[in-house]
């Protein structure tokens, strides 16, 4: 794998880079069932800068970073540190290469990463910039897809559904899945269409895809990638309103699909997947999100260049 300095972007990763970081996730995966924690990165602390709301990425992202022997300093919320007081990003971005090793940052501006990564001189990780990017949800989206089908040798069909404008995992993912044999399918409502420049990546790499509004159209897929329509970042609220329940699947639905389609979602959900799914073979939303500790301990140590 090349030397990653930070990670902002999925378009830092190639097939064999990808691959690469499956290979140790799954060890250090392999690893945590008969240890609690490993002592590889005591002494190094991690940053975790969460200006905007999250469950998931800032306790995956801790809870990698503690098994990990390393240890953690969170800021949470613009309200709760001196950005409340009108100091600028940059000067809060400074102050923290005086304290951690490495920071995770999610902020609701999209290229708010690349300005730290730019500006401070430890590794950035990008937790999330508005209705950017988030690409290390796209690398533990990428190892559940290759645990669980093999996505490096076979022909996967994978449909997005919801909003494939907004979802900045779609973003990510869509450009990670580049590198391997598929067909990507996306549904949602046309105003919630996946970004041109996306689907300019797709074109140019020769990515089989097409659209749709229709959700019968999914039925032959292997992955439903089902996504929550991203109020947040509506300027229209009439527009929200009118798409806010456009796809929902229940297991219903999902037993009239292919056999052994797997059913992901980055969370949180709302009521686009039925709580009816949740103990189906199907649904792997959950354990997608456990694979955030075991892929985030691979990053933290590829970015610090320890060795395991
Ligand atoms: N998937 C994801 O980014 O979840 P959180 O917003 O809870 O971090």
């Amino acid at each position: 794998m090349k030397l990653l300095t930070s990670i902002l972007s999925a378009k830092q990763f190639d097939r064999d880079s990808l691959l690469e970081l499956y290979q140790l996730a799954s060890s250090l995966e392999e690893t945590l069932k008969t240890k609690r924690k490993l002592k590889l990165l005591d002494g190094y602390i991690l940053a975790s800068l969460f200006f905007e709301a999250s469950t998931r990425t800032r306790l995956s992202f801790e809870t990698a970073m503690h098994r990990l022997g390393g240890q953690v300093i969170t800021a949470v919320g613009v309200q709760f540190s001196s950005l409340s007081k009108g100091e600028s990003l940059f000067d809060t971005l400074k102050m923290i290469e005086s304290y951690a090793d490495v920071c995770v940052i999610r902020h609701p501006s999209q290229g708010a990463s690349e300005l730290a990564a730019k500006n401070i001189s430890v590794p950035v990780i990008n937790g999330g910039d508005g209705a950017g990017e988030h690409p290390t949800q796209a690398l533990l989206d990428f190892y559940t897809i290759e645990k669980k089908l093999q996505l490096s040798k076979n022909k996967l069909k994978i449909s997005f559904i919801g909003d494939n404008k907004f979802g900045r995992t779609i973003h990510s993912l869509v450009v990670l899945l580049q590198h391997f044999d598929v067909h990507l399918h996306f549904v949602n409502p046309s105003e919630l269409s996946l970004p041109k420049k996306y689907k300019k990546i797709l074109t140019t790499a020769n990515v089989q895809f097409s659209e749709s509004e229709n959700l019968q159209t999914v039925k032959d897929s292997d992955v439903l990638y089902m996504t929550r329509i991203q109020e947040e970042r509506f300027i229209d609220r009439s527009l929200f309103d009118r798409v806010k329940d456009s796809f929902k699947i229940n297991l219903d639905f999902v037993e009239k699909c292919k056999k052994g389609v797997i059913v992901m979602h980055p969370l949180p959900r709302l009521s686009e997947v039925h709580s009816e799914l949740d103990n189906s073979k199907q649904a792997v939303y959950f354990e997608q999100a456990k694979n955030g500790v075991y892929v985030r301990m691979a990053i933290l140590l590829k970015l610090l260049k320890i060795t395991f």
